[in-house]
């Protein structure tokens, strides 16, 4: 099971993909002296020894794999990853300290990349030219940053190296006992709306290639190398690593209108922009963002849309500066002000959101008396947000603002949604974000009826447990899946059924198309259907905590749950189901389902016991 496919690893001073090569490389020849000496007499003398070459087939990667999921390596291998990874950071470091220029710079990572057939020549140096000024910004203005630190993040589920002190932080969280107040159900119902990760690609063509070498596909101007039998790009979206044409958005839009009629709110998760992120621009994003959102607002009219940021919003992709950062072509300063003003002038947001927007791309407001939505900026914590390396602590002050903010809902005895893009509890998020995270969220977990999460782009959800007692289910996380079939899945979007009083979610229903039927009927509009409604599909009496503890607790004890489980996390697409999910695979899931913070695997491990 590959579950971390919407990640393209996009490092540019560390390499490391997986490789299926047979080479003579062993740990034991290996520390980081003799691979630091190999990587400077390389690029000074262009000599290639016996060992450089060993190193470099070693890492090499057969085109195929460049999506693998690298995150799972095993110990060994881990290990290999991390004595290349600090040779490599420690020679760029090297490099810049020596007042090396940046031309030079540019030149050594472009041939670093291609070198190592990470990406083409085009995407390896697009990555580069738009990322390197930040980086060498943050080198130049972080002295004390080092190799450990930076492949200690990169690598932070490989235990690579022990971080400073500085990314060891704390924020304050109340400490009286959790106020618990009685809410009732009311019987009565609202509907919620989420879409998620719709990745728009405005330069998407229908029967283009699908088939390309770059990290997403069908797209105009891809050559298909004279190849005519090539896979190509089918009328409304594709399996192969492609987003969505402007035609398939304008049709999910104006089904999920037509078919609902009408919602009480809607959750829009974050990602707008494609996957073409070695060529993206300020103008480029600002174009598709307001387009989209000019889209959204047109389909609801007066019905209140949340949004938050996605991790694609931004341009160079991922990277979200502190506030403080004022130079233009560093700041993320014109996206929050964007944003903030689509956003205040659609009507769905007052206008006194803006200051935190400002601060930190985040936001809460009280939509109607005894309810607030809290939407976070989660994409700080993502491990390749190269701003993390400089300043890690409490990034925005959003965490202190998260637990001040709970600690006045409950005062107020106000029943809270928090809408997140990357899920907090993901490999991906900073250890020590996603442990402050669980923190607060064991401190309020009595006030939070519901989290939502996108960025996955799979169907799934997650589940807090109580850190005093592993079989009680504190809090519910609901992942929205994706409108991109990004990569083999099927479109969808989810409507959740809401006590209008507990905000508690009472089911939810999943919406989608089968691409092939579609492309294969294309002048026809995609066949919407509803694939399942959560409830009846685990047949359960409800979504409580307590049903779903039980659910896990089912999914421990028979294969045929997590077999439904499995097909829905990749929303039925063939593609993604071909090959069959076994023993081990099958036991992934309830890993993914109860971990919730990136750094602690107790509540797997305890559960793991238990499965046969
Ligand atoms: C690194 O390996 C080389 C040879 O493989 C050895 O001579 C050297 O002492 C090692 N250095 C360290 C710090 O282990
Ligand atoms: C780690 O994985 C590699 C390749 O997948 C394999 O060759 C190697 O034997 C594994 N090592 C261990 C210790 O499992
Ligand atoms: C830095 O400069 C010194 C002196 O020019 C040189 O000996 C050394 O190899 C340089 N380091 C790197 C990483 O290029
Ligand atoms: C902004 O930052 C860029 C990249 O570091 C730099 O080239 C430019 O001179 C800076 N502009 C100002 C006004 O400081
Ligand atoms: C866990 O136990 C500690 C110590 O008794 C208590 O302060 C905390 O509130 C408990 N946490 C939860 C989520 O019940
Ligand atoms: C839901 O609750 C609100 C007040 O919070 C009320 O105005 C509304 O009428 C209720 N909706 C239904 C369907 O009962
Ligand atoms: C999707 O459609 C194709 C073509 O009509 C069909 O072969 C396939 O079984 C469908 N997949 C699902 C999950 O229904
Ligand atoms: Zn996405
Ligand atoms: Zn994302």
């Amino acid at each position: 099971m590959n579950v971390n496919r919407s990640s393209i690893f996009l490092s540019i001073l560390v390499v490391f993909v997986l490789s299926f090569d047979q080479s003579e490389i062993s740990r034991n020849e290996l520390n980081e002296t003799t691979v630091f000496n190999e990587i400077i007499n390389w690029a000074k003398n262009g000599i290639q020894t016996p060992l450089f070459r060993d190193i470099i087939n070693y890492l090499i990667t057969p085109s195929k794999a460049r999506h693998l999921d690298w995150s799972r390596l095993n110990s060994s291998e881990a290990g290999i990853f991390c004595v290349i990874c600090k040779s490599l950071t420690k020679y760029f470091l090297a490099l810049r300290r020596n007042d090396t220029s940046v031309e030079k710079i540019q030149e050594i990572a472009g041939n670093v990349c291609t070198l190592l057939n990470f990406q083409t020549e085009t995407v390896c140096h697009g990555l580069i030219r738009i990322n390197l000024p930040i980086i060498l910004y943050i080198i130049d203005n972080e002295q004390s940053i080092t190799h450990d630190d930076i492949c200690g993040i990169l690598l932070q589920n490989q235990e690579c190296s022990d971080l400073s002190k500085k990314f060891d932080w704390a924020i304050d969280v109340n400490d009286d006992p959790p106020l618990v107040f009685d809410i009732y159900s009311t019987g009565k119902k609202l509907k919620i709306l989420q879409i998620t990760d719709i990745h728009y690609d405005p330069l998407y063509q229908p029967s283009g290639n699908a088939d390309c070498d770059e990290p997403t596909c069908c797209r105009r101007g891809q050559n298909t190398n004279g190849k005519l039998n090539e896979k190509s790009a089918g009328f409304w979206g594709d399996y192969n690593n492609c987003d969505l044409p402007w035609h398939s958005i304008v049709d999910a839009l104006e089904h999920i209108k037509t078919q609902h009629l009408t919602f009480d709110f809607v959750y829009f998760t974050g990602d707008i922009i494609d996957h073409g992120i070695w060529e993206t621009s300020q103008q480029r994003n600002i174009e598709s963002i307001k387009k989209c959102f000019t889209i959204i607002k047109n389909t609801f009219g007066d019905i209140p849309v949340y949004p938050i940021f996605g991790n694609h919003e931004s341009h160079p992709l991922n990277l979200y500066a502190p506030d403080y950062i004022k130079n233009d072509s560093l700041s993320t300063e014109w996206l929050y002000e964007l944003m903030a003003d689509i956003w205040i002038e659609a009507g769905w947001l007052p206008p006194s959101v803006k200051d935190t927007i400002l601060k930190g791309g985040y936001y809460n407001m009280s939509p109607r008396p005894g309810f607030r939505i809290i939407s976070l900026n989660s994409n700080v914590c993502y491990i390749y947000n190269w701003w993390l390396f400089y300043d890690p602590q409490d990034p925005g002050g959003q965490l202190q603002w998260l637990a001040d903010n709970l600690l006045i809902a409950e005062k107020n005895k106000e029943i809270v949604h928090i809408l997140s893009h990357i899920p907090p509890g993901s490999t991906e998020c900073q250890h020590t974000w996603s442990r402050e995270y669980k923190k607060i969220i064991n401190r309020f977990a009595h006030v939070i009826a519901a989290q939502f999460n996108g960025h996955t782009h799979n169907d799934e959800f997650n589940l807090f447990y109580n850190p005093n007692d592993s079989n009680q289910v504190i809090n519910i996380v609901w992942n929205g899946g994706s409108l991109t079939p990004y990569a083999n899945l099927n479109p969808n979007y989810k409507v959740y059924e809401v006590d209008n009083n507990s905000y508690v979610v009472q089911d939810i229903e999943t919406w989608m198309y089968n691409l092939t039927e579609a492309n294969e009927n294309f002048l026809k509009r995609p066949n919407w259907f509803k694939s399942y409604s959560f409830k009846e599909a685990y047949n359960l009496e409800d979504l409580s905590k307590n049903s779903l503890n039980q659910l896990v607790d089912k999914m421990i004890k028979y294969s045929s749950i997590l077999q439904i489980y499995h097909k829905n996390f990749f929303k039925h697409a063939a593609p993604s189901l071909k090959n069959e999910c076994d023993n081990d695979c099958l036991k992934e899931y309830i890993c993914r389902i109860v971990r919730s913070s990136s750094d602690d695997k107790s509540e797997c491990n305890n559960l793991l016991l238990q499965f046969i």
